[in-house]
């Protein structure tokens, strides 16, 4: 199939692209570059011995999508193109809606009028809002508690009208738990502009020492150690579960499918943090900090529906992806010193 990739210069969006071409899929991605660079499509070229079309473009653009339908034989589109950093969706939530809600609706409406109805988009647990019970299934209520967190909730409810409007179209939702790791070449992975906000490249820097110590939001949480508890997924098991995801819709009657992709098991701060330490041989030092503000104790999947509807199940645990997250940081620091 030929497949359109927004965002697929970004972290996730990378490594679906070298899953894709491993699975004999022709791929174009389609990236406005606002927080990835070109320069991945050397890397993903030299991963998969494969040329990969990059399209410097904004999902806003109208016209800059109707040049990529028309110059490729596109036939389904898997949209990662997003903002996704929650405190800067509660500073800027205009932006947000902007690039996340009006992006989509752009680039459905830019895909109805060339009749391209299958869709894959990147949701995000975080439309579960505060879990009222564990693990989290697909059928569990949604909220948001942020902005960035509403645009995924409102593009969610705009896919379900646009699949109930028409029995062509083929969407899948899929709801990703917490994506870490990188790639086994140890080129391409997470590179956070500035601070990271998320915990594993925060790890990664302490441990290379281009940051002092990670602060562990919270020693006091009803959990097992008393730290936060989160459903870790290796980025290669997710991008596993697109190409899986993809081949389904091509054969479900179904106009509008959402799956989990998590693995199903907790892990708490201070298990990452000492996971890190002994797979990779170093020191992170830590300190217990307040709780950050919209924090929740516990989220983990139910990642049954995705096993039994997608034959799809993650493999990688968290030696793999500590192990690959610090070859990544490696893989930067050389690139760096180059
Ligand atoms: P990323 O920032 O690395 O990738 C997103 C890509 O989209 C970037 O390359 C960026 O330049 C591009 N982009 C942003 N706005 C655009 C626009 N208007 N037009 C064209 N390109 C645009 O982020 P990621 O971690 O790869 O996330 C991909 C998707 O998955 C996002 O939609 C995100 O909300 C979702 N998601 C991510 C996580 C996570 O923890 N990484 C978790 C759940 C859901
Ligand atoms: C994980 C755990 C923190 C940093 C976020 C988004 C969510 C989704 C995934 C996109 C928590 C703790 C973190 C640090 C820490 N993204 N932590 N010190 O908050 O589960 O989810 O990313 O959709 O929408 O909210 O992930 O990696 O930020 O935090 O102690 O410096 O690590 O408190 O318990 P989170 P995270």
């Amino acid at each position: 199939m030929k497949i359109l990739l927004t965002g697929g210069a970004g972290y996730i969006g990378s490594h679906v692209a070298a899953a894709l071409v491993s699975s004999g899929h022709d791929i174009v991605c389609f990236d406005n570059l606002s927080n990835s660079e070109a320069g991945v499509m050397d890397r993903l070229e030299a991963i998969t011995g494969t040329p990969i079309p990059l399209v410097k473009g904004d999902i806003r653009d109208r016209d800059a999508l109707d040049k990529v339908f028309g110059d490729h034989a596109v036939e389904a589109v898997i949209h990662f193109a997003g903002l996704k950093a929650v405190g800067e969706s509660v500073a800027q939530p205009m932006r947000y809606y902007d690039n996340n809600v009006r992006g989509t609706l752009t680039l459905l409406e830019a895909m109805s009028d060339c009749d391209v109805k299958t869709l894959v988009f990147s949701s995000s647990a975080t439309v579960y809002g505060s879990p009222s019970y564990l693990p989290i299934d697909e059928e569990h209520p949604t909220s948001a508690t942020n902005p960035y967190g509403r645009t995924k909730l409102m593009i969610e409810e705009m896919l379900a009208d646009v699949a109930a409007s028409d029995p062509e179209w083929r969407i899948a939702t899929l709801r990703y738990f917490n994506p870490v790791g990188a790639h086994d070449s140890g080129l391409i992975g997470e590179n956070p502009n500035g601070v990271p906000n998320n915990l594993m490249p925060y790890i990664s820097r302490v441990a290379a020492g281009r940051l002092n110590e990670l602060s562990v939001f919270g020693g006091d949480y009803p959990t097992p150690d008393g730290t936060g508890v989160r459903d870790y997924i290796h980025v290669l098991d997710l991008a596993d579960g697109h190409v899986a995801a993809l081949d389904a819709i091509a054969k479900t009657e179904r106009p509008l499918s959402t799956w989990n992709l998590g693995t199903g098991q907790g892990y708490s701060v201070l298990d990452m943090v000492k996971a890190f330490e002994r797979v990779n041989g170093v020191r992170v030092p830590y300190r217990i900090a307040p709780r950050r503000d919209g924090d929740i104790a516990s989220c983990f999947a139910s990642p049954e529906r995705a096993e039994r509807e997608l034959g799809w199940k993650a493999s990688r645990g968290l030696d793999a992806m500590c192990a690959s997250s610090w070859s990544f940081e490696h893989m930067l620091a050389k690139r760096n010193t180059d």
